[in-house]
C-alpha cells in the first residue's frame, strides 16, 4: 500500500522527510513519489520476466498511461525497460525522456494518420494494430517512409476478467482489438499479410486492469498460443512474439492482496511452456505491460484539511464530513470506478477516539467523495494533513481542471531530498488557454 521508504511512526515521513516539511515546502495537495520504490518495482518486473522466461523473455513495457512525465521517462530509460504509449502526447514525453524509439510500443484504438506517420518515421519498435483501417494506414505510412514496420495484432480472447466493468477489456463487446471467436482476428491476419511494408511479429492481449487472480492471465495466454498454432498450421511459419499485456493488481486497502511479479511470471511461464509443448510450438518471446503495479504504490497524495462539518442524518445519526483541498479533480477513481482508498492523519498522532467520517473534496458536486466511510481521529481539524496511499496509477494522469482547480505537482523524493518533477499548475496556466 505504502511505498517502501514511507515510515509511519508518529508523523508520516518518506526517506526521512516529514509530511509537514513537504507541505510547507511544496504546499498541498501534492503527489509525493518515492523514486527508489518506483525504480525497484520496474526492476522487479523486469527481473521476474527474465528469470521466468530466460532467453524467451521479451520486454517489460511500462504502461505510460498510468503516469508519465519527462523525468519518469528518464528513469524508465535508465532502468532499461521499454514503454507502452497510446497517444502522440505520451509518445512525445517518452522521446523527451530519452527512451530509445526501438523500445517503444505504440497502442490505441484510434491512432490518427499523423500519429502513425510520426511513430513509423521515428522508428517506434512495435505498433499494436487495433483495427482493419489501421492496417491500411500503417502500410501506407511505412511505404512512404521506405520502412518495414514491426507490428503485433491486438486480440480479444473473450475473457471476462474479475474487475470493474469499465476497466475489463478482453470480453467480446469491447472497442479494443480483434475477436478471436468471431473470426475478426483471422481476417486481420489475412489483411496484414498483404502488406510488404508490415512485419507481423505476433499477438497481443490486455485483459483488463487491477486483476488480482492469475487464472485470467493464464487463460488469455492459452488462447493466444492456440491461435499461434492455427497460424503456424495454416502458413507453415511461426510468429515470434506474444505480449500478454498489463493489469496486475495492487493493494489499496489494509488487508488487500496484490500480485507478486515473480509469482505471476512463474505461473505464466508454466502455462506458456505447457501450451507450446501441446501444439509443438517454439516458445515465443514474451512481453508484458505493467503500469499500475509499477507506479501505483510508489506515490501517495498529501492533502490539508480545510473544513470539518457534522451533518445530522434523517435517522438522527451524525455524519462527519472532512473536506480536503483536492478531490475528484486529482482522484477521479472513486467516482468513476467505485475505487476505494484509505487515508491517515499524516502530520501528528492522535489518541482521540476514532469517528466514522466521510472524506470529501472541494468540488461543487455531491459525488466528490474520496472515501465514503473511514474511521479517523475525532480531533482532526483544519490545518491537519491527510495522506492517501497508492495513488500513483491513474491519479495525476487522469487529473482534470474541474472547477478551475489547478492540477497538483508531483514531488519526487530520493535519499532525503525532495524535488519537483511536475510543477503545480497555476491559474495563469489555465487562463493562458483562453482567447
Ligand atoms: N496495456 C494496455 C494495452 C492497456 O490498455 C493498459 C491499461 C495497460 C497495459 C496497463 O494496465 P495496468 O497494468 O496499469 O493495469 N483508468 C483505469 C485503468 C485503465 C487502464 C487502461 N489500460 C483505472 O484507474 O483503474
Amino acid at each position: 500500500m505504502w511505498s517502501s521508504n514511507v515510515a509511519i511512526q508518529g508523523e508520516l515521513s518518506i526517506a526521512g522527510i516529514t509530511a509537514s516539511d513537504l507541505a510547507q515546502e511544496f504546499a498541498t495537495p501534492a503527489f509525493i513519489m518515492d523514486e527508489v520504490d518506483f525504480r525497484a518495482r520496474a526492476t522487479a518486473w523486469d527481473r521476474a520476466l527474465q528469470s521466468a522466461f530466460g532467453q524467451n523473455a521479451g520486454t517489460v513495457y511500462y504502461a505510460a498511461k498510468a503516469f508519465i512525465c519527462t523525468e519518469v521517462a528518464r528513469w524508465i530509460s535508465d532502468v532499461g525497460i521499454g514503454i507502452d504509449v497510446c497517444s502522440g502526447g505520451e509518445l512525445a514525453v517518452a522521446l523527451a525522456g530519452g527512451i530509445d524509439p526501438g523500445k517503444i510500443e505504440f497502442h490505441g484504438n484510434n491512432k490518427s494518420v499523423d500519429e502513425i506517420q510520426r511513430a513509423v518515421s521515428i522508428g517506434v519498435g512495435t505498433i499494436v494494430i487495433d483495427s482493419l483501417i489501421e492496417i491500411e494506414r500503417i502500410g501506407a505510412a511505412a511505404t512512404k517512409s521506405g520502412k518495414v514496420q514491426r507490428v503485433l495484432l491486438r486480440l480479444t480472447p473473450g475473457i471476462q476478467a474479475h474487475t470493474h466493468e469499465s476497466i475489463a477489456t478482453a470480453h467480446e463487446d469491447v472497442k479494443f482489438g480483434f475477436s478471436i471467436a468471431s473470426g475478426a482476428a483471422w481476417k486481420a491476419i489475412e489483411e496484414v499479410r498483404k502488406h510488404a511494408s508490415i512485419d507481423l511479429r505476433g499477438f497481443h492481449a490486455h485483459i483488463g486492469s487491477q486483476i488480482l487472480d492469475t487464472d485470467s492471465f493464464e487463460i488469455s495466454a492459452e488462447r493466444l498460443i492456440a491461435f499461434l498454432a492455427k497460424y503456424r498450421d495454416t502458413f507453415d511459419s511461426q510468429l515470434a512474439e506474444l505480449d500478454l499485456g498489463g493489469g496486475y493488481g495492487i493493494h489499496y486497502l489494509p488487508g488487500d492482496e496484490e500480485l507478486i511479479p515473480s509469482v505471476v511470471m512463474a505461473a505464466l511461464a508454466i502455462t506458456v511452456s505447457t501450451n507450446c509443448a501441446r501444439y509443438n510450438l517454439e516458445i515465443p518471446k514474451i512481453s508484458i505491460e505493467p503500469g499500475r503495479a509499477i507506479v501505483g504504490p510508489s506515490m501517495f497524495t498529501l492533502y490539508e484539511v480545510g473544513t470539518v462539518k457534522d451533518v445530522t442524518l434523517e435517522n438522527g445519526d451524525n455524519r462527519r464530513y472532512i473536506s480536503i483541498d483536492g478531490g475528484m479533480s486529482e482522484n477521479i477513481r472513486p467516482a468513476l470506478y467505485a475505487a476505494e482508498y484509505t487515508a491517515i492523519l499524516a502530520n501528528r498522532t492522535s489518541i482521540a477516539p476514532l469517528l466514522s467520517s466521510r472524506l470529501v473534496g472541494k468540488h461543487c458536486e455531491t459525488g466528490d467523495i474520496l472515501i465514503r466511510d473511514i474511521a479517523l481521529a475525532s480531533d482532526i481539524a483544519p490545518g491537519d494533513l491527510l495522506a492517501t496511499p497508492a495513488t500513483g496509477a491513474y491519479g495525476r494522469s487522469m487529473a482534470s481542471n474541474y472547477n478551475h482547480v489547478p492540477r497538483p505537482p508531483v514531488i519526487a523524493v530520493n535519499n532525503g531530498k525532495a524535488r519537483v518533477i511536475v510543477r503545480r499548475e497555476s491559474e495563469a496556466d489555465l487562463l493562458g488557454l483562453d482567447i
